[in-house]
């Protein structure tokens, strides 16, 4: 009975929630039908028109003039770029008070890890794997971001990406369908809080529609080409997974899909994202990627400007594409009115659900300023930029290190301000970054002498650094020479127990048009670390990267190796409290580090071949290379800990599987070791036998457990038909019945396999 009334309870509830959305809706398109009727042409074309004044990042080849004088005339639609609630309030009021019919602007921005706390960047804070920690990062981005001014993040970037050549790979979730769909959805969440109209949350923007992350050659902004059946059931996901997380509006990206550029592919942008996935945003183009189409061979500018309008973009990221030739389009027959319409009324709708039409400062007042940079930021900034370090080697236990005799700092980025925020921190102020030797002198104690000498140059190579530099001296070349810096670091390294080896990447190595043919150490600190292995010391690398590196060389000279990334606002205290173990790690790979360049693409989930290399078999017309193994130099999913866990066999509660039930699949998993710590329990799927080939195992679970030494916890994972689906040859999503093999693991190689048969 009282099941009875929950339902009903629950119906009844579902019922009003339902009609007052409906009411909602009806207010909401009420309001714009009247506001619509009131716009001129111009008006409406101008809404779709969205620029930057400067101040931001310009990535394009234009930077937007007279920008006060189209505001006025209500030929802007939205900025993006203005940092500093009193710049976005003084340009408010030029719509609000000056444009003829007082619509207010979108202000968006860059918000990608964090506004002005910064945490650290997306790949490395995937590698947390933990969605609930994420989401937290992307809510304090948008309380910091809207007591800005600011309603609109350009976030999150879902991009697959299985080339770590592409410098953007820092950007997204690694390589994982699965992980990458969880974490969008975490984000979008954070970010909007199923409230756009509360003055802390912000409008997300799912991007780079589509694609993006397979570029050829990692070569940024590169041709993409990719079979419909990959983009379904690999690529795809994660875009879709924010778009049913109610995301608000989608960018789309810069390559091709099937050879149209994404900016004007109708299938793309309305067949697929409208039709078929039901989302009811508004589409804004990336910088300039409408006039790009003019390069990419579509056409000139009127042109290009029709067809991306017609295909579904909503707005003209800078390029005035839309404001400079639409009019004439229309007057020619090219576009229609509806077109332009159907624009104009998702970009107020965006607005109107931002609740900026009744108040456009909606967000901006004295006591929320304080939220930025505030204790409680910091202190996650903190939490977050030690949850994303992933531990690649420990030998002889020589981390933690012990709270006793000389380390010596040495390395490019030990004492690196400008390089800890890492990529696309707009709004983050490096100056208040914490560096790891900061981190370290502070966490230490003082029992422990810490010596620092910076022993190389990030990289010595000028003509690459002057590309590197671009936003600052990230690349520091110093008064001394190379061979001064490394007889120093050896003179300093020479009476310590320990060196700690700050090496890797400066910030801008990695992130948007920052794509490396060689993702190696540069030669400069390859040639410091022989020479601090040399001493005979123990050598702990912490390394600073925004993308996997081929690292043969420095796993076997290293005796640690502690991967730090980007860690952002405080990223040295972070690390230092993973150093000297006051948080054990736990972070997980979540894009396999290839062995060489030449084995990329290199990724866990890929399809059999009909001659597989079995390891130690024979090798002779078997899918293998003659000079390098086939395997990853650190696979997906891998990540050491202080402490050791072990895992039972998998138990299954039944071996055959049907529809509409479900079975569980339980390991109980032991810490074996003498630290307290935390462990990302995988679960891994492989369907054997199918219509279509399917990858030798897929992410379909995951749990981050928290073990007290000498504990045991049983993992309960659970299976039913909706996590066997995949996209057919027909592009249908099915289930196929058959044998499924369940592997558990600490790492998508290291796992524990039981199977079943799925019976429909
Ligand atoms: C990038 C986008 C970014 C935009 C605005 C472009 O160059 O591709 O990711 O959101 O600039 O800054």
């Amino acid at each position: 009975m009282k099941k009875l009334h929950f339902i009903l309870l629950a119906a009844l509830l579902l019922h009003f929630t339902a009609e007052a959305q409906t009411g909602a809706n009806n207010a909401m398109k009420q309001f714009i039908d009247g506001l619509m009727q009131k716009m001129t042409l111009d008006e409406k074309i101008g809404q779709l028109n969205l620029l930057t004044p400067g101040g931001g990042i310009p990535t394009g080849a234009v930077v937007s003039t007279d920008v006060e004088a189209k505001i006025k005339n209500g030929q802007v639609g939205g900025l993006f770029g203005v940092i500093g609630a009193d710049k976005v309030l003084q340009a408010q009021k030029l719509a609000v008070e000056h444009s003829r019919l007082h619509i207010p602007l979108i202000f968006g921005s860059d918000v990608i890890h964090g506004h002005k706390t910064t945490f650290p960047i997306p790949l490395g804070l995937a590698c947390s794997w933990d969605t609930a920690l994420i989401k937290q990062t992307a809510r304090a981005a948008a309380e910091e971001a809207t007591a800005d001014g600011l309603s609109w993040a350009f976030s999150p970037m879902v991009d697959i990406c299985r080339d770590p050549r592409w410098g953007r790979i820092a950007e997204g979730a690694g390589e994982d369908p699965f992980l990458g769909s969880a974490i969008a959805g975490a984000m979008v969440r954070g970010y909007q809080m199923n409230d756009l109209r509360k003055d802390n949350t912000v409008m997300a923007c799912v991007k780079h529609f589509a694609l993006y992350g397979a570029a050829e050659g990692g070569r940024d902004y590169n041709t993409v080409d990719m079979s419909k059946i990959r983009m379904y059931n690999e690529y795809l996901p994660p875009y879709k997974a924010a778009v049913d997380a109610g995301v608000g509006s989608v960018m789309s990206s810069f390559n091709v899909v099937d050879d149209i550029p994404a900016t004007g592919n109708h299938w793309l942008l309305t067949d697929l994202l409208r039709n078929q996935w039901k989302f009811n945003g508004f589409v804004v183009s990336d910088y300039t990627s409408v006039n790009e189409m003019q390069e990419h061979g579509l056409g000139d500018l009127q042109q290009v400007s029709a067809l991306a309008l017609k295909a579904g973009l909503d707005m003209d990221m800078v390029g005035e594409g839309f404001l400079t030739t639409l009019k004439k389009s229309l007057q020619e027959g090219k576009i229609t009115l509806n077109d332009i319409n159907n624009a104009c009324r998702r970009v107020l709708e965006a607005k109107y659900k931002l609740g900026l039409f009744s108040n456009p400062y909606r967000n901006v007042s004295a006591s929320r300023a304080s939220v930025i940079l505030s204790p409680d930021n910091l202190a996650l900034s903190r939490k977050a930029a030690a949850k994303a370090c992933v531990l690649l080697k420990n030998n002889n236990n020589v981390l933690p290190l012990q709270r006793k005799g000389t380390i010596a700092l040495i390395g490019p980025l030990a004492d690196s301000r400008r390089n800890m925020l890492g990529t696309w921190s707009v709004a983050g102020d490096w100056q208040k970054a914490v560096t790891l030797k900061e981190g370290i002198e502070a966490v230490a104690g003082n029992s422990v002498k810490i010596v620092y000498a910076k022993g190389a140059n990030i990289s010595d190579d000028t003509v690459f650094n002057k590309k590197v530099n671009v936003f600052g001296t990230e690349i520091d070349m110093g008064p001394q020479s190379p061979d001064e810096m490394l007889q120093e670091a050896i003179a300093t390294a020479q009476n310590a127990d320990v060196i700690v080896a700050a090496l890797g990447e400066a910030a801008d190595m990695s992130g948007e048009s920052s794509s490396r043919a060689d993702i190696g150490l540069p030669e400069s600190q390859q040639r410091l670390l022989a020479a601090l292995v040399k001493t005979g010391k123990p050598v702990v690398i912490v390394l600073f990267n925004g993308r996997p590196l081929t690292l043969v060389k420095e796993r076997a000279m290293a005796t640690a190796i502690l991967d730090v990334w980007f860690g952002g606002t405080e990223a040295g205290n972070g690390i230092a409290d993973v150093l000297f173990g006051n948080e054990n790690p736990s972070g997980k790979l979540t894009a396999s580090f290839p062995y060489s360049v030449g084995q990329i693409p290199v990724y866990y989930n890929h399809l059999n071949t009909g001659r597989p290399y079995v390891l130690g078999g024979p090798t002779k017309f078997k899918s293998d290379y003659l000079d390098i193994p086939n395997a990853p130099l650190f696979p997906f999913g891998f990540g050491l800990s202080y402490t050791s866990f072990n895992y039972s066999p998998v138990q299954l509660s039944d071996t055959i599987l049907t529809n509409g039930k479900s079975i569980h699949a339980t390991v109980k998993v032991t810490n074996t070791g003498n630290y307290d710590g935390e462990e990302v329990v995988q679960l891994y799927l492989r369907d054997e036998v199918a219509s279509i080939s399917r990858p030798v195992k897929m992410l379909k679970g995951f749990q981050k457990i928290f073990l007290k030494k000498g504990e045991s916890k049983t993992v309960d994972f659970t299976i039913d038909a909706e996590m066997l689906k995949f996209y057919n040859n027909q592009l249908k999503l099915v289930a196929e019945p058959g044998q499924f093999l369940v592997m558990i693991g600490t790492n998508s190689d290291e796992v524990n396999t039981a199977s079943f048969v799925y019976k429909q």
